[in-house]
């Protein structure tokens, strides 16, 4: 099977893009990461590429005035790396139109809630503050809603009573870290199927699970 070409986006602090990293290291996937794109400059994730000569391009959201120039620098930057996949991780922008048709079916994404419920920022607070007891999180593909994409994976964990937003975020992010790579690696190895708004996960000659 040849070895599928992985572009990782990012904004931030980059934990999901190293647990990504970490598993293709291992040998876990069949693929590689060609490079990783970031959307700020101060992202702690890009001296994390830099130690360990991953190829990361910036792309700056605060250097463009207009969100059609940012996606169209975008766009053309993401094609520069001829991606097989595309994982969002941490990545804090919606993708145009234009860049969901070129790469549907192609894009991940990680949100740190059980969707459907808590959709786009700070979705360990809304969890707290709507009172769930269960919250977690959810690999997807990306469509064109906020966080509407057909659902690969997800885990879930407890809301304790005593819980803040960052000890929920902190307990959500140790299962961002499993199923993320987990994700990517049933990708690459061609198990994913999208049917309407299901992905069938290939379980190898297994009967459910
Ligand atoms: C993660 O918790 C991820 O699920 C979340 O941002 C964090 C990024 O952390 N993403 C979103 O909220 C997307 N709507 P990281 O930079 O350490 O991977």
């Amino acid at each position: 099977m040849t070895k599928k070409r992985i572009l990782i986006m990012v904004s931030g602090r980059g934990s999901n893009m190293e647990s990504i990293l970490n598993a293709v290291a291992d040998g876990q996937i069949a693929g590689e990461v060609v490079g990783v794109i970031s959307s700020n400059s101060e992202a702690p994730a890009i001296a994390k590429c830099d130690q360990r000569q991953i190829p990361c391009s910036v792309v700056d959201r605060k250097t463009f005035a207009r969100k059609a120039d940012f996606q169209q620098a975008l766009l053309a930057t993401v094609d520069g790396y001829r991606p097989d996949l595309i994982c969002l991780a941490g990545f804090m922008h919606i993708l145009g139109a234009e860049f969901i048709s070129r790469y549907r079916n192609r894009i991940m994404n990680i949100h740190p809630s059980l969707l459907p419920s808590f959709t786009g920022l700070n979705a360990q607070e809304q969890a707290l503050a709507y009172g769930v007891r269960y919250s977690g999180c959810t690999v997807h593909f990306v469509d064109e809603g906020m966080d509407t994409g057909p659902i690969i994976l997800q885990a879930v964990v407890p809301v304790y009573q005593d819980d803040d937003a960052a000890s929920l975020a902190a307990r959500i992010l140790v299962e961002e870290h499993r199923i993320y790579p987990e994700a990517v690696r049933l990708f690459c190895a061609d198990r994913l199927t999208i049917v309407g708004r299901r992905v069938i996960i290939d379980q190898g000659g297994k009967v459910n699970g």
